[in-house]
């Protein structure tokens, strides 16, 4: 006996992976990069070993399901400092909570926001198309119907919300963004958001701001759900943002996040996790809330992003459609048959990728899987290995395109 919803699940893009390329060895004398996940190897900051040791005796201690009052203090500092928002907005004890991860807490909201019906019907949950893999799992394991949105090239890469179908948008229980976009690094702009918001407040969805990647950027910081939800002026009604260390300190191993929002949902939130969601240990949470408390590791971290976008500019010019991302650390090129590709590049180069495809899907509107013909490459390694990775790639590359070429 199982839980058949997990029936309307492929497996995960990782496993996918693995047995595309089963059998396949890269080549003899080539040390293999991995880029298919994205998996910061860039060091931690000493801050973060530095108050790990600090605290030994709270690991004796289970850790409360709200966390300590200085990690949420922590956390309503940072957005406060990183989206100006106004002195009170965010209330550390009303508005913020602490998740062990965002994946985790992500797939969670699916639970905490989409209700048996809505309007006498089976609930719906958007997310754009391609998507970060959990959207859909929690969508499905919810009990939910998952309406993808296109997010390709022709839509600027992201989902317009206000054109789903009005059925769909009145049995709407939920809606993922994420900004700056996994897979395609897409920054959604203070309007979108402020879109995005009035259309939830309107259809009274919940809009869930997935926004891990908001540190990592080319220019200017992206805007965010909490700084729109400022700017409307009407609270936090139907808002939920998520984020975490992982991309911004570089370390995925913490496990360390926050959900902050509309106060009523927090609440519940809170109600649901005391039943069954991760904790953070308390010493984790006091390392956690002093990397929220410093900026000069996240720059530097930002510098060594940037050197490396900069280096796979010159590498790739404009060829497979290179453009530099907006934010977050993926390129996302267009090289014809991403699964084949991916084949050829840990064939040929020795080089992990993961195919656009496994981060999208064809549509029952009959629409082909946008990102077939994609692949994502992570650029989380050190400077050279990252330019020495991507150089052979291009070799490979460019030898595909030739023998694909009609002769
Ligand atoms: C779009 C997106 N959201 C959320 C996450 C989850 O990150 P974490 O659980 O480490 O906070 C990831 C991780 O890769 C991601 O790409």
């Amino acid at each position: 006996m199982y839980n058949t919803r997990l029936d309307g699940l492929t497996e995960y893009p990782f496993q996918r992976l693995a047995a595309l390329l089963a059998g396949i060895e890269p080549p003899p004398g080539v040390s293999p990069v991995i880029m298919s996940i994205g998996e910061p190897q860039h060091a931690p900051p000493d801050l973060l070993f530095k108050v790990l040791a600090q605290n030994p005796h709270d690991w004796g201690k289970y850790p409360p399901t709200s966390g300590s009052p200085d990690y949420r203090a922590a956390v309503a500092a940072w957005c406060a400092r990183r989206y100006g928002l106004p002195s009170g907005f965010l209330d550390p004890d009303r508005h913020v909570l602490p998740v062990a991860g965002s994946r985790e807490a992500l797939f969670m909201a699916a639970q905490l926001c989409v209700p048996p019906q809505k309007n006498g019907r089976t609930p719906t949950v958007l997310m754009p198309n391609p998507f970060y893999q959990v959207y859909f799992g929690a969508a499905v394991m919810s009990g939910a119907d998952p309406i993808l949105v296109p997010a390709a090239k022709a839509s600027g890469f992201l989902p317009n919300y206000a054109g789903v179908a009005s059925g769909d948008l009145e049995r709407c229980a939920m809606a993922y963004l994420c900004t700056p976009a996994n897979p395609q690094g897409t920054v959604a702009s203070l309007d979108l958001l402020k879109d995005a918001i009035r259309l939830a407040r309107k259809h009274d969805f919940v809009l869930v701001s997935d926004e891990c990647y908001s540190e990592i950027y080319a220019d200017a910081p992206p805007a965010g759900a909490l700084e729109a939800c400022a700017v409307l002026g009407e609270g936090l009604s139907n808002v939920l943002v998520f984020n975490s260390l992982s991309k911004r300190s570089s370390v995925p191993g913490l496990r360390a996040g926050f959900v902050a929002g509309d106060a009523e949902l927090i609440a519940r939130f809170s109600k649901l996790r005391a039943h069954g969601g991760a904790v953070q240990p308390l010493p984790v949470m006091a390392a956690a809330a002093a990397l929220w408390r410093d900026e000069d590791h996240v720059a530097d971290n930002r510098r060594l992003y940037r050197a490396k976008t900069d280096d796979a500019a010159g590498i790739f010019g404009d060829s497979f459609g290179f453009y530099r991302p907006a934010g977050g650390f993926f390129l996302w090129l267009d090289v014809g048959d991403g699964e084949s590709v991916a084949k050829a590049l840990w064939r040929e180069a020795g080089v992990k990728v993961l195919p656009g495809g496994y981060l999208a899907r064809a549509t029952s509107q009959g629409r082909d899987n946008p990102g077939r013909s994609y692949i994502r490459v992570a650029l989380v390694h050190d400077r050279e290995r990252t330019a020495e990775a991507l150089t052979r790639m291009k070799q490979t590359l460019l030898g595909v395109a030739r023998t694909s070429l009609p002769q």
